[in-house]
């Protein structure tokens, strides 16, 4: 810090963003996965660089690219993987953003050989998957911040809240499903930031980079 340079906010911060999909793999060439873009987890992580934080970003199958030169990114392709990373990684992080959408279940094997087509029916049994924003509230410590995402169909801010208790979150970022313009594959949304002291922040529908923005200030606020 000298005359020459303005202290950015996250300077000195390392932030973990989780992103995208995952792929749960059912043989060769088939797998089980979400339409899941990535954009928002993009977002965010170059929101983050952008504030001066060292973002390591855990990013499963997207076709997106990280620009910021202080963003290091890891690709996974399964929950399993992303589980191994984040949680290899959060000890050494001031924070992580759990934004990637992960399958809750994956098929209990995957087939060495490409499955055959048959008239007959198939079953395809699968197990849950580790809940990997869960796993990091357990070893979070106290000067660390975790964040969280949640989806609701019914009874939004009831099942957001019950969340963030259940996987030890400092915030959850709520997406409306109800307005125009907002969730997955779409390049704006609309979200209500619900925190754990109780506080309820509506905002409007805006492009993701906006939303990115907003979520990051809010995360700021806890890091002090
Ligand atoms: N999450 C995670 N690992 C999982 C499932 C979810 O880290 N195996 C994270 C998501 O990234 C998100 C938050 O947990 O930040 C909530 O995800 P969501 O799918 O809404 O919650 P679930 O606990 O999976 O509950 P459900 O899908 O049954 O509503
Ligand atoms: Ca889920």
């Amino acid at each position: 810090e000298n005359f020459f340079s303005i202290r950015q906010e996250l300077a000195g911060k390392k932030i973990i963003i989780t992103a995208g999909p995952t792929y749960e793999k059912i043989d060769p060439v088939r797998f089980i996965g979400n339409y899941s873009s990535g954009k928002m987890g993009f977002a965010l992580a170059e929101e983050c660089a952008a504030r001066g934080a060292e973002v390591t970003l855990i990013a499963g199958p997207v076709s997106l690219k990280a620009y910021h030169s202080s963003i290091c990114r890891i690709d996974v392709e399964s929950a399993r993987e992303m589980y191994d990373v984040a949680l290899r990684e959060y000890p050494g992080a001031d924070a992580a953003i759990m934004c990637a959408a992960v399958a809750d279940y994956a098929p209990d094997h995957c087939s060495d050989i490409k499955i055959k087509r048959s008239g007959d029916d198939i079953v395809l049994r699968l197990q849950p998957n580790p809940d990997i924003a869960a796993a990091l509230g357990k070893i979070k410590r106290q000067n660390q911040v975790l964040a969280g995402f949640a989806l609701e169909t019914d009874n939004e801010e009831e099942h957001a809240r019950l969340k963030m208790k259940r996987k030890n979150l400092d915030f959850i970022v709520l997406n409306s499903l109800k307005d125009a313009g907002a969730g997955f594959r779409c390049d704006t949304n609309k979200v209500t930031i619900l925190t754990r002291d109780g506080e309820k922040i509506p905002f409007e529908v805006k492009p993701k980079k906006e939303v990115a923005s907003d979520i990051i200030s809010v995360l700021s606020g806890y890091m002090k």
